[in-house]
């Protein structure tokens, strides 16, 4: 089983890349915030304690997210014995994260980061959220501002660990042309 990360500053597309992705390769998508808001909304004293960290754009503890993701490879698992590949998605944010990662789970094939400009960020969420029905509580200007430094503060270490392994993709263009990029990254994994 393929083992993809995907990573990258908040609102640089992962969502958006991941359900391309999907689509295309048949993966199972795990997305690290949409485990966590599932947790939150599910109303469990642990949620309570994940909310308040996740409206000020701080990480919840890592033994908490990767619990989660470890339960839903399992299940994808027994669901289907032959799954082709998963796609976590926005894990690791930090190198301990994916240092945990491999101890437990295994190793990663590729780590996909989509890099944008702080600028593009920004402008991004706050369409995002100005577009929503439902709007997250983390897509305001102080908060979105807060997600960006902290991922500017510990992205480097993971690009810079896992070497060779990281694909950086430019993510300020065409949704559809990234994606192609993307493909470029993935297609030679399916061939060996
Ligand atoms: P999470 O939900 O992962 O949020 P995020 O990383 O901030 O990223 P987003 O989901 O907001 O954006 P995205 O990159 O998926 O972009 P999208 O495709 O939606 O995490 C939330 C919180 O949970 C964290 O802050 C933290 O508290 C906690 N957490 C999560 N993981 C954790 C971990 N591992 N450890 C600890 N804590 C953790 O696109 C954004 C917008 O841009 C959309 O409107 C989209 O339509 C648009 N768009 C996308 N691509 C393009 C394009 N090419 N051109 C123009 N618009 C585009």
């Amino acid at each position: 089983m393929l083992v993809i990360w995907i990573i990258g500053g908040p609102g640089c597309g992962k969502g958006t890349q991941c359900e391309k992705i999907i689509n295309k390769y048949g993966f199972v998508h795990l997305s690290s915030g949409d485990l966590l808001r599932e947790e939150v909304a599910s109303g469990s004293p642990r949620g309570a304690d994940l909310s308040k960290l996740m409206s000020q754009g701080l990480f919840v503890p890592t033994e908490v997210v990767l619990t989660l993701i470890k339960e839903r490879i399992e299940k994808a698992k027994q669901e289907n014995p032959n799954l082709k590949g998963v796609l976590i998605d926005g894990y690791p944010r930090e190198l301990d994260q994916g240092l945990q990662f491999e101890k437990t789970v295994g190793p990663v094939d590729i780590v996909i980061y989509f890099e944008v400009a702080n600028e593009t960020l920004i402008k991004r969420l706050l369409g995002r959220a100005a577009a929503a029905s439902v709007k997250r509580e983390d897509d305001n200007e102080e908060t979105i501002k807060k997600r960006i430094e902290i991922f500017n503060e510990k992205n480097g270490k993971i690009v810079e660990h896992y070497g060779s392994k990281v694909k950086k993709i430019v993510a300020e263009g065409d949704i559809n042309d990234i994606f192609q990029e993307v493909t470029k990254c993935i297609d030679p994994l399916l061939k060996c």
